[in-house]
């Protein structure tokens, strides 16, 4: 790395610093608690789209306990698009799917709490969803009551069909109809970041989408990356940049790519969304979505979002996360197609010279103490995680 560009990173790390606590307005009203660490949980539109059922919600639910992953913290199951039919003249009020949600919402909610996990719903501050259902426009107020008589936990509020709207006024307005609901309920704002979120969503949403929908590709794993790590600073306790939800599991990457994909999410405090079908996965996505020491680096009560701190030469990069006990999480990230050696300095990561001690996060094992600098060999398309503590420079 020249030292032009140490400087550089040296900046970043003491500026990121200094706004890592960033005091921002309670979104749901004093006293809200919610999402001081980024939501974790399983969205059904990944993986199913359209295709959604209370079968299957019971059934991501009994899998969320019986595979360990509500044990490793995965909180809310999120219904995306294409739960709801119509909207009822006389009340105004959303109509699920009667085929599809047979028992009704309520009692699906009641069920996925029994489990002991919350419930999410989508919906769209438009005229109608992207998958042209009947989207929450001018019926806030009723929405957001009926949620809380549902005893819904988790809103994701969607953008289409939204043109002649101005993003930062309705999302305020749909906040606020969600605080005299009087219900916490963890508000996502999903607008892919095409009205600069970055600079008004702190505040309104708990989260809120930084890019265009992820797919299950490399290239769509590296783009949202490159984009939603520009907006780091804004992130903390309450309010996170979210680069949409995860696809390990879905087919299109390998095993290699998807822990990169995990991990760099955990780098950068992304909720951790699940979008795989949870009940027939494969031991090893299991053993990368239950990670419990980088899901740790992700929930990590300082709250701060990680950044690319060195690039020693194209493609080879060093991501660090600051963690709430002084010590920090370093992603060792190739993205070259053949295998290379990356080394992160103790000076790009604000450490002293000096001996720090190095755990490997995917070997679930200690490395031992090292002068300076650590070194490993990063396959391609694939990390080295690790957590270093040592001294701090200051
Ligand atoms: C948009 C959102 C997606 C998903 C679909 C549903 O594309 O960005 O995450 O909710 O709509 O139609």
């Amino acid at each position: 790395m020249t030292s032009g560009l140490r400087r550089a990173a040296v900046a970043a790390f003491a500026v990121a610093f200094a706004l890592a606590s960033p005091a921002r307005a309670q979104v749901l009203g004093p006293g809200d608690r919610l999402a001081r660490t980024p939501p974790m949980g399983f969205n059904t539109w990944n993986k199913f789209g359209c295709n959604v059922s209370e079968e299957l919600i019971r059934g991501v639910a009994d899998a969320m306990v019986a595979n360990g992953m509500r044990d490793a913290g995965y909180e809310y199951v999120v219904i995306d698009d294409c739960w709801q039919v119509g909207r009822d003249s006389a009340t105004g009020r959303i109509v699920p799917d009667p085929q599809r949600f047979p028992s009704g919402m309520r009692a699906l909610a009641d069920y996925v709490h029994s489990r002991g996990l919350k419930f999410g719903l989508y919906t769209d501050a438009g005229r109608r969803t992207c998958e042209g259902r009947p989207g929450s426009y001018r019926s806030y107020e009723i929405d957001a009551r009926t949620y809380a008589e549902w005893a819904v936990d988790y809103t994701k509020v969607d953008w289409c069909n939204a043109d002649s709207l101005v993003a930062r006024t309705q999302y305020t307005q749909f906040r606020d109809a969600l605080r005299a609901a009087g219900r916490p309920i963890v508000f996502s704002i999903c607008e892919w970041g095409s009205n600069r979120p970055w600079e008004w969503a702190s505040g309104v949403g708990h989260l809120w989408r930084t890019t265009g929908d992820i797919a299950d590709r490399w290239n769509s794993f590296l783009r949202i990356l490159d984009a939603s790590s520009t907006h780091a600073r804004i992130a903390g306790p309450g309010g996170w940049n979210d680069p949409d939800m995860l696809e390990v599991g879905n087919g299109g990457m390998t095993a290699e790519e998807y822990r990169a994909h995990f991990s760099l999410w955990a780098i950068m405090a992304a909720p951790l969304i699940a979008g795989n079908d949870i009940r027939t996965m494969a031991d090893s996505t299991r053993e990368i979505l239950t990670n419990r020491e980088v899901i740790a680096v992700d929930q990590d009560s300082l709250g701060t979002q990680g950044w690319l701190v060195a690039q020693p030469q194209p493609d080879l990069q060093v991501w660090m996360k600051p963690l709430r006990d002084g010590s920090r999480a370093v992603a060792l990230f190739n993205r070259t197609e053949a295998p290379a050696e990356i080394a992160v300095e103790w000076s790009v990561i604000g450490l002293a010279p000096g001996q720090a001690t190095v755990r490997d996060l995917w070997a679930h094992a200690d490395r031992g103490r090292f002068t300076g600098r650590y070194a490993a060999t990063v396959p391609a398309h694939g990390v080295v995680m690790v957590r270093v503590a040592g001294r701090p420079s200051r």
